[in-house]
């Protein structure tokens, strides 16, 4: 099956993402590249940017680096698309946010949504990474797929 366009261009954003933090360590400098690259990447993005962990109240996220428009500033791992990721660890792609149970809505124009965890080279969860499109069934296994990649190569590698 010949490789689709989307998934092309994650391979391009990937590379350049690669490029552009080569030799650079810090976790917010690298989280903020991620973020900026992907969001003026690709049309569908509406809203595009790391949750992290805090160390200081385990089961919360607290907003990182992100692009688009006010973030939530923390989501419990109980509540959310976000929060049901960091539970299962697992990315989860959700066609239309509202038939999503306790979905939370920090942009009313969000319709779709996708969520993949960030794990660290210890095998640690720490953050998920969340874009969310202002239409409905924006995302699907070229994304998850070109996402997760991203995200491995960039913070367990
Ligand atoms: N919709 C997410 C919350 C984060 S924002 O959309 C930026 C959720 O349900 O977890």
């Amino acid at each position: 099956m010949p490789e689709s366009k989307k998934s092309s261009l994650y391979r391009e954003v990937a590379a350049e993402i690669a490029a552009v933090l080569d030799g650079e360590s810090n976790l917010i400098a690298r989280m903020a590249t991620v973020s900026n690259i992907l969001h003026h990447a690709f049309d569908h993005y509406y809203w595009t940017g790391f949750y992290l962990v805090d160390p200081e109240r385990p089961r919360e996220l607290v907003i990182g680096p992100y692009q688009g428009t006010l973030g939530c500033l923390r989501i419990p791992f109980d509540k959310g698309v976000c929060g049901a990721c960091a539970t299962r660890r697992e990315s989860l792609v959700v066609k239309d946010v509202h038939e999503f149970p306790g979905h939370i809505a920090c942009d009313s124009r969000s319709e779709s949504e996708i969520v993949v965890p960030v794990i660290d080279r210890t095998g640690a969860l720490i953050a998920v990474f969340d874009v969310d499109s202002d239409r409905t069934a924006q995302f699907d296994d070229d994304d998850r797929k070109g996402l997760e990649a991203i995200l491995t190569e960039t913070f367990s590698a």
